[in-house]
């Protein structure tokens, strides 16, 4: 590979969240939970992001022309979308554009849906505006989550909005184009507006396809807001930038005027040149960190498979999350990540916090170095053979 997937550095003292959380931990030990990757962003970022600094003077900041174009490029070359970048609303980051989305399309008391195991913010961008969470269970048909439909036109008729994650973490699929238009269709129908969290939507593995929502035909571009960022893809979470891209006139006043009423106004120099580096000059290295993280989810499987053969793994289609089933330890949620984090040093996001239906499962991020995940699987062996 041209681009180097194997270094890494351990994140105390940078006021990593993921890392502060694990409290004190021998050097060696990385957690896997959050998703944010333990791997180094493009070189061509880092070197963006060093002449930014160097220039030694940073005021307030807007997204210009370069943004503009380095966005419409992303979105046709990569993603078959042809955008005007006049439909974006800068966001500091796509969960603020959630709560900003269900405060101004909803009121108080009003439902919203959701898809669950789900993103757990998705729940607080609901019940920390007042409004009310509507729950439709992903089911497991053959292996496979899916949306239960019969289910899900029922909920829809009692909300206002439809939050979808698109690709879904944590059970990581990449909808199909037909179940998206399927989603869209019964939306349409009952007036419900979907709000697409395509945050993931540069991680996808061989043999998926990324669909983004507004690319279903005019209707249903009409009718959503599309939100995105380049932070899951290259790392940048700590530099705050994220997008709405929201084709209608209508819909995008109301929800700007919302990002207004928070007080936003300004943003980070630092995430406006690392997303036009990223989406301009980073394809290839994009391409090769799919390559890596699906390598280590074909490691990660094989290990099970050879140690563990009765932990069931949920395909992971999109994203660098890996999706699993501890329930055959015989221990509840908490006492197994407990359990987890005692004995073997381990930290991932534990199953229930993604909702009820995520009991017993783990969420394993695999963008990482092949060592770490090393590591971190011998230390799971080591613990769960004690059980
Ligand atoms: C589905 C999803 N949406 C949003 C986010 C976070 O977005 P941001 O950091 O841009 O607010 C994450 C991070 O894990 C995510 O998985």
């Amino acid at each position: 590979m041209k681009y180097d997937f194997e270094t890494s550095r351990p994140r105390f003292g940078m006021e990593a969240m993921k890392w502060d959380e694990m409290g004190n931990q021998p050097e060696d030990v990385v957690p896997l939970s959050v998703a944010d990757m333990e791997l180094l962003s493009p070189p061509e970022i880092i070197e963006e992001l060093k002449k930014t600094a160097e220039f030694g003077m940073w005021g307030y900041t807007w997204w210009g022309k370069r943004y503009g174009e380095a966005m419409r490029h992303w979105m046709s070359t990569r993603h078959n979308w042809e955008i005007d970048p006049s439909w974006i609303v800068q966001l500091n980051g796509v969960v603020q554009g959630l709560y900003a989305a269900v405060r101004a399309f909803s009121n108080p008391g009003d439902g919203v849906l959701i898809v669950t195991p789900v993103y757990y913010p998705f729940y607080r961008a609901i019940r920390l505006n007042g409004r009310e969470v509507i729950e439709s269970p992903l089911r497991l048909v053959d292996g496979r989550y899916e949306v239960d439909f019969e289910d899900f036109e029922e909920k829809v008729k009692k909300a206002k909005i439809f939050l979808l994650c698109n690709p879904h973490n944590p059970v990581g699929r990449v909808w199909t184009e037909e179940e998206l238009r399927r989603m869209g269709d019964i939306c349409l129908k009952n007036n419900v507006l979907v709000v697409s969290d395509e945050i993931h939507f540069d991680l996808i593995m061989p043999g998926h396809k990324h669909t983004v929502y507004a690319t279903l035909g005019k209707e249903y571009a009409d009718h959503c807001i599309v939100c995105s960022a380049a932070s899951k893809t290259f790392s940048l979470a700590a530099l705050c930038v994220g997008n709405a891209l929201i084709p209608n006139e209508e819909l995008r006043k109301a929800f700007d005027a919302e990002v207004n009423v928070s007080g936003c106004y300004t943003y980070s120099i630092f995430g406006i040149r690392a997303l036009e580096t990223g989406y301009t000059k980073c394809a290839e290295w994009v391409d090769q960190l799919v390559e890596h993280v699906w390598g280590n989810y074909c490691y990660f499987k094989e290990f099970m498979a050879k140690n563990f053969p009765k932990v069931w793994i949920a395909d992971m289609e999109g994203t660098y999350l890996a999706w699993f089933d501890c329930s055959c330890f015989g221990l509840p949620g908490e006492e197994l990540a407990k359990y987890l984090r005692e004995e073997a040093h381990l930290f991932f996001d534990d199953g229930y916090i993604f909702g009820e239906a995520g009991d017993g499962f783990e969420r394993i991020n695999l963008a990482c170095t092949r060592a770490t995940l090393e590591k971190a699987l011998d230390r799971f062996k080591s613990a769960m053979e004690k059980l």
